[in-house]
């Protein structure tokens, strides 16, 4: 009773450490040769022997994203994209500047879970739980404040100061990707047909396309 127990816990805990973040690398480093032409599940690996100091170096995470949009928010991201030595490491770090009650819209991270940081401000965060219960899980974050987003779930932030707010977030993938919700329901290309939206939302056809209009 008792082994089929262990042995069933073993598979539990090898099930969640191969699905809870990116796999595990098998050997020092795979600096990603972001020009190669070989699709893989991650980035091919630069010659060993090529590789340099710079192959694990970001440079200006200091620097303050340009806040003046629409939403007053600003998303610095530092993934296997702009840091070639995170390639297999499942790890990435991004910056996020925000305007006085600038948002970071609803969205979610296919591949990563995200540990986040309140460096200045104030911000009121949260995340919904998937179906049924839909369940939104909020709070006020002030300065040295943690917070975690699970995987894969829909999550915000919202400065609620007249001041600036920083935050720094850790992300369990080189390359976590981001499906912004609005953008990706009214503003993909080509559009989804306005019928099927208008259903899903209960609205009129027409309360779809004005939406859509403006993405
Ligand atoms: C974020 O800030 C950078 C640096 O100022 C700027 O180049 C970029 O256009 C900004 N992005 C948005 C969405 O405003």
């Amino acid at each position: 009773m008792m082994s089929r127990f262990l042995i069933f816990s073993l598979l539990l805990a090898t099930c969640l450490i191969a699905f809870a973040s990116d796999p595990s690398p098998l050997q020092d480093f795979c600096v990603a040769d972001l020009n190669s032409p070989v699709f893989v599940n991650g980035v091919v690996c630069k010659d060993p022997n090529l590789v340099q100091a710079d192959d694990f170096l970001f440079r200006g995470l200091n620097i303050v994203g340009d806040t003046s949009n629409a939403l007053g928010s600003n998303v610095t991201a530092v993934t296997v994209a702009q840091l070639p030595g995170l390639n297999t490491l499942g790890i990435s770090l991004a910056r996020i500047d925000f305007a006085p009650w600038g948002i970071n819209p609803p969205h979610t991270h296919p591949r990563a879970s995200e540990v986040l940081t309140v460096i200045e401000g104030c911000l009121l965060v949260g995340f919904v739980t998937s179906n049924p219960e839909n369940r939104l899980i909020t709070k006020i974050l002030v300065k040295g404040d943690v917070f975690v987003f699970p995987q894969g779930l829909i999550h915000f932030q919202k400065n609620i100061g007249n001041e600036c707010a920083l935050a720094l977030a850790g992300l369990s993938s080189q390359n976590p990707g981001v499906i912004t919700i609005a953008n990706a329901v009214f503003g993909s290309n080509p559009d989804i047909d306005p019928k099927i939206l208008a259903k899903a939302f209960r609205v009129d056809v027409n309360v779809i396309e004005e939406i859509q209009s403006k993405f």
